[in-house]
């Protein structure tokens, strides 16, 4: 573990390029959209630009890379018998998923896509919001082709979870499990993004380490019994994070320092909250975990496989913390849909993709995630800071020791 690094990123700026360049060549390195950035960034009004700033990775920076985000949105072991079921759930005919975050964004079009694959007979919306979820199963449902020769249409169903609350994420675990249902895929999708002041959760932990990441470790862990019994060697049940590129972002984690995830440190302290810094080493949690996951899966030779994907950069409702937001026809014009944002989790679930070990995804291939010093994104070589890295084994080993303390779970894989 490297002590006493630092926290903030100086985003200099390439001789010749514009301070409004720069910054979207920033926001493009961590979506991977720079083309469209920069083209889009024409389109963009200077009384706009001069509106938006905000704090970002690190006092230096603030004004630099929130802009470029701002601009660049704006611009049991019981193994359970397949098809016996509670009374609350249809006759079972396909594999079963939970996805998180389900009922908007690339959740919901993950659903959609797990649905239309054919092979999918049961899909849990996870959430926590109730109304909002039975909205989006109507659409999911009426948008949905007719089953052909009378065959039962894929089913949807909420299963509550907030996900700031770890009872809440005990609870859902409970609910699912009281059903006897296998479970073939979990889509840890949900997230939030860039709170612009430090929050904490029910349980007392930073609210973007809680929701994106801790919450979804401690749900895997308790479902692991379910997917254990219903993967096999031949196709092994799938867990599926929807990371960011935004891991790439320096934060403690990035260097091996699992001493204060929850970020409570003051300003200018190497463990202070900066929006970035939280949201983009929640995401790097989910790397790290991932591939210990998938460490452990393989030690026990467990029919279940982890894979970790990077989206890339999508319109959906993910900006609504930032304080400023993208006009709608903006996104359109540089984002991917939701529906090709959802394509790498679909595939990861409904094909050979990633079936046989575990690894990180972008836009349908296997790909690096932060390695030691290099960096996949030419335009800006310093996100990728010298000795930051998601390939330290021991590090993973520190962020599972230190989550399952944190999730209370004494006993994991
Ligand atoms: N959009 C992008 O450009 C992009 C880029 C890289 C990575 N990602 C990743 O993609 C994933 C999906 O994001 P998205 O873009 O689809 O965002 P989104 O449209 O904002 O969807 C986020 C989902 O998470 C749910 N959620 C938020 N807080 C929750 C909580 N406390 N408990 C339970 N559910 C909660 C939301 O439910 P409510 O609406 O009911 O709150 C919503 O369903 C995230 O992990 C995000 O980090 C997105």
């Amino acid at each position: 573990m490297q002590q006493g690094f630092p926290m903030t990123l100086s985003l200099q700026r390439p001789a010749g390029a514009s301070a409004c360049a720069h910054q979207l060549l920033t926001w493009a390195d961590l979506t991977q959209r720079a083309p469209c950035l920069v083209r889009s960034s024409c389109r963009l009004s200077t009384k706009r630009k001069s509106q938006i700033s905000c704090r970002a990775f690190g006092p230096e920076s603030r004004r630099g890379v929130a802009a470029a985000i701002a601009l660049g949105l704006a611009c049991s072991r019981q193994r359970p018998a397949r098809g016996e079921t509670s009374p609350s759930t249809p006759i079972l005919r396909g594999k079963v998923a939970v996805v998180t975050g389900a009922n908007t964004g690339i959740g919901k079009a993950t659903a959609a896509g797990l649905a239309r694959s054919g092979q999918y007979g049961l899909i849990f919306l996870a959430g926590h919001n109730e109304e909002k979820t039975k909205i989006a199963i109507d659409q999911l449902t009426r948008d949905l082709p007719k089953p052909a020769n009378g065959a039962e249409p894929v089913k949807f169903e909420f299963l509550p979870l907030e996900l700031s609350s770890l009872d809440s994420v005990r609870s859902a675990a409970k609910a699912f499990q009281a059903k006897q249902l296998p479970l073939h895929t979990l889509v840890c999708n949900a997230a939030v993004m860039a709170l612009p002041e430090r929050k904490t959760t029910s349980d007392g932990y930073e609210f973007q380490f809680e929701v994106n990441y801790l919450s979804h470790f401690l749900l895997t862990n308790l479902l692991l019994p379910q997917l254990t019994a219903s993967g096999t060697s031949d196709d092994p049940a799938r867990v599926i994070s929807v990371s960011s590129g935004a891991h790439f972002v320096r934060s403690p984690l990035a260097f091996g320092d699992v001493s204060d995830l929850n970020l409570a440190g003051g300003e200018g302290d190497a463990h202070a909250y900066y929006p970035w810094t939280a949201y983009g080493q929640s995401k790097l949690a989910q790397v790290m975990f991932t591939y210990e996951l998938t460490r452990r899966l393989g030690a026990q030779n467990t029919p279940v496989v982890a894979n970790v994907l990077d989206p890339g950069f999508v319109d959906t409702e993910l900006q609504r913390y930032l304080p400023a937001q993208a006009p709608a026809p903006a996104m359109k014009f540089i984002a991917k849909t939701a529906e090709a944002g959802a394509s790498t989790p679909v595939l990861l679930a409904t094909t050979d993709a990633g079936r046989t070990k575990g690894g990180f995804w972008i836009d349908g291939k296997e790909a690096r995630s932060l390695g030691r010093g290099s960096s996949p994104f030419p335009l800006n070589p310093e996100l990728a800071v010298p000795g930051s890295t998601s390939y330290d084994e021991s590090a993973w080993k520190a962020l599972w020791a230190e989550s399952a303390k944190l999730a209370g779970l004494n006993d994991t894989i």
